[in-house]
This record gives C-alpha cells, structure tokens and sequence, in this order.
C-alpha cells in the first residue's frame, strides 16, 4: 500500500518550472512616435491646444520610442468621437473592442510559441492569462481556449487590471512544479483600449499614457522536467516573488469608469522602484550567492525611460545591463504586463552575446500598481 507521502510525491514534478518557448504578436499598424503627436492631436480634434501638444511632443522624444503598433488606428478612430473625447461616457465601445481583440491577440501570440514548443496543444494543461483591458464574463482565458481549440478541461486563471507578466511567470511556475507533466500556457494580451483619449489640459497623467503605451501579445510555454528529445529549455525559473514597496500607496493607480481606464501615477513612481530595487535582488540572489548586479542577464518593465535611467544609475549597471530592455521599449513601447515576455523573447537571442559573455543567471522584474515589484530569477539553459 503506498503512503499518503508517495501519493504527494508522485502528484509533483521533480525539476524547476522551465520556459520551453516563446511566441510575440501585434497588431499590424505601426506607428512612427515622430509624427504621433500629430496624428494624436488631429485624429482627437485638439490641435487648438498649442501649449498641451507641445507638452506631448516633449513626452514623446523623451520616451525614447521610436516606433509601437497599435489596433487603435486614425481609420477606426475617426468613427469614434467619445474615445477620442478627454472624457466622455465611451465604456462600451471600449468593451465592444477589447473583449474581441484582446483574446484574439494573445491566441495568435500563443500559436507562435505552440508552433516552436512542437507538441501537440493537447498536452497544455493549465492557462494563466493577463490583460488589463476587456474585463468580461467568461473572460479572456475562455476564449483564447475557443480559439486555440485547447482542451475543455485546460485549467485557467485570468488576471484583469495588473501589469502581471512576472505575476503569471510566478503562477505558472507554481502550477507547473507542482503538478507532475504539467504544460502551462502563459498570455499577455494588451490592447490599450481603456487608456486611449483625448489631451485634457488638467490630466497630464492621461497625456503620459498617451506616449508610452503600445500594443502586443506574448506567450511562453512552461513545465518542469522537459523531454529533452522534443523539448528545447530556455530559461528555467529558479524564484519568483512579490513585494508591495513602501510608501507607494497611489504610484501608479488605473480606475475603470464610464470614460475608460483613468490611470493615475506618481511622479516619484521611478525614484521610489530605484530606491527599492536592491532590496528585492539581495533578497533573490542570496541564496544563488550573487551580490554583483553586473553578472546577470537583466529584463526590467520599462513602464518609461526613467524607471530603467534610475535604476542603471542606483545600481550602477553597465549600459548593457538594460540595452534589450531599452530595445523593445524603443521598438513596441510600454506593453504593460507583455513587456517583460518580449524582452525575454529579445534575450534568449542576445544573452549570451550581449557582452560576448554567456551570461548564466538573470533576474526580470516586473513593475505594476500598488506600487508592486515581482522578481523574477532566471538561470539560461539554452546553449
Ligand atoms: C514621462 C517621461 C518619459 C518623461 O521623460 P523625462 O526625461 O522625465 O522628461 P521631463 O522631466 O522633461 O518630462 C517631460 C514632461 O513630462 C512631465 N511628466 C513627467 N513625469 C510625469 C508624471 N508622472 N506626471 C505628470 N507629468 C509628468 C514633466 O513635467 C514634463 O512636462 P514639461 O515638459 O511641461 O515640463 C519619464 O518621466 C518617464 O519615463 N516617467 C515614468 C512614467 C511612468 O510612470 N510610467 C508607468 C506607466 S504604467
């Protein structure tokens, strides 16, 4: 007869939850952020605001963005004067956008990481899933499963209204060490259909949203103790833990009204994550023995240009440390909780060759409200 404790074993995987692919997508729009104060102003019938589009163009070319992609359009806009309003009751049409969009986004995401995982998608089975637009009743998960054709027993988890790309790697790495051949399906899908709306001369919150958001899906695949005869690890997940910071109460605030997502953030939000952030990597690399910031791999939510200045300068990280980082964010944007996923997908081509030193170990922090800070630690296994 086995004991309860065979039984206990035998339901958990032996190795650590371990990243087997990686798959990115956006909507086909690219936008120049050169030229967008223009459109932004023309498309929102505010080009009368002098002083404020000036403001924007000085956001835009300190963000750092060159290009991002968005499902948002001057074409589809046009139609729609109480998106392009600052604040007019427009929350269903915002909806009618994200509950189609988002899922549909995030599943062709996933077809590309199930397309390089090369297992049957019958094999998936957990689904975690991140989005801060589109809250809906059944959610995103449900239909990204629908559109997948995934099994109807995959077992889902939906997170609405976090920048969660660390939350759902902490997540799946749970789920994926904890139930033996477990395969789990991680989805962020960020369509900023809630943020999107028209400059208003008191909301220079709303106006710095404005410059920094873009448009994109990722999706990684992960489980514990890979077939290495069809499976390719990449990027074990050694730790993943989560922290409030202190005195960040309203940092970075999102409220879902009838005008959309009025998100609200503290211009103090990059000072206090710099302050903060070595507390979190002690904490993480203590019992790895690392104590040199320098010797890692490092992907950083850019929620903007000066989260990543203030920590290369705190920490004093070569300007490496944070170059794939500062890629995606030049390329996409801030794509809220699919950011960290597309520098991870950015890193595993460049990790070992950033420096010309095959970097071992690194660490992914992701930055959402509250303030909250995920820490995330990775060890390379893909050479
Ligand atoms: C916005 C950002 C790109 C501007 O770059 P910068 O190097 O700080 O440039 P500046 O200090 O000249 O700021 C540009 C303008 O933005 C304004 N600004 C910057 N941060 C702001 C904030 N949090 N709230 C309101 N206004 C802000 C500045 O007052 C300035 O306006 P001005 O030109 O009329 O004086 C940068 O501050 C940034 O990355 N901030 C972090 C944004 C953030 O919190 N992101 C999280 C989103 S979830």
């Amino acid at each position: 007869m086995v004991t309860m404790e065979e039984i206990h074993k035998a339901q958990r995987a032996e190795g650590p939850a371990t990243i087997l692919a990686i798959g990115t997508a956006t909507p086909p729009t690219c936008v120049l952020q050169s030229t967008y104060p223009e459109s932004y102003f023309r498309v929102t019938k505010s080009d009368h605001m002098k002083e404020l589009k000036e403001k924007f163009r000085r956001m835009c070319d300190k963000s750092t963005i060159k290009t991002r992609y968005m499902y948002l359009t001057e074409e589809i806009l046009k139609d729609k004067p109480n998106l392009c309003a600052h604040m007019a009751p427009s929350l269903d049409e915002r909806q009618d956008i994200a509950i189609v969009e988002v899922p549909k986004l995030g599943a062709e995401a996933a077809t590309h990481a199930i397309k390089e995982w090369g297992q049957p998608k019958s094999k998936i089975t957990h689904l975690v899933v991140s989005s801060i637009n589109g809250v809906d009743m059944p959610g995103a998960d449900y239909h990204i499963t629908k559109l997948l054709g995934l099994s109807p027993s995959v077992k889902r988890v939906m997170m609405y209204q976090q920048e969660a790309g660390g939350t759902a790697l902490r997540l799946a790495k749970d789920f994926a060490e904890n139930n033996k051949g477990a395969r789990v399906l991680v989805v962020c899908s960020e369509i900023a259909t809630g943020t999107f709306r028209g400059p208003g001369e008191m909301d220079p919150d709303s106006l710095i949203a404005q410059a920094l958001f873009g448009d994109g899906a990722a999706a990684v695949i992960i489980g514990s103790d890979p077939f290495l005869d069809v499976e390719k690890p990449l990027f074990e997940i050694i730790s993943a833990s989560q922290t409030i910071l202190p005195d960040s109460e309203g940092g970075i605030e999102g409220h879902l009204r009838q005008v959309g997502l009025i998100v609200h953030l503290r211009k103090d939000v990059p000072g206090l994550i710099a302050k903060h952030i070595e507390e979190s990597l002690v904490e993480a690399f203590k019992p790895l023995g690392i104590v040199d910031w320098n010797s890692l791999f490092w992907i950083a939510h850019p929620g903007g240009p000066a989260f990543l200045d203030q920590i290369e300068e705190k920490l004093s990280l070569t300007p490496d440390k944070l170059r794939a980082t500062r890629h995606v964010l030049s390329k996409y944007g801030n794509l809220s909780s699919a950011c960290v996923l597309f520098i991870l997908n950015e890193m595993r081509h460049t990790s070992a060759n950033i420096t010309g030193d095959d970097l071992e170990w690194g660490v992914l922090f992701g930055f959402g409200p509250g303030l909250t800070i995920d820490t995330v630690v990775l060890h390379n296994v893909s050479n």
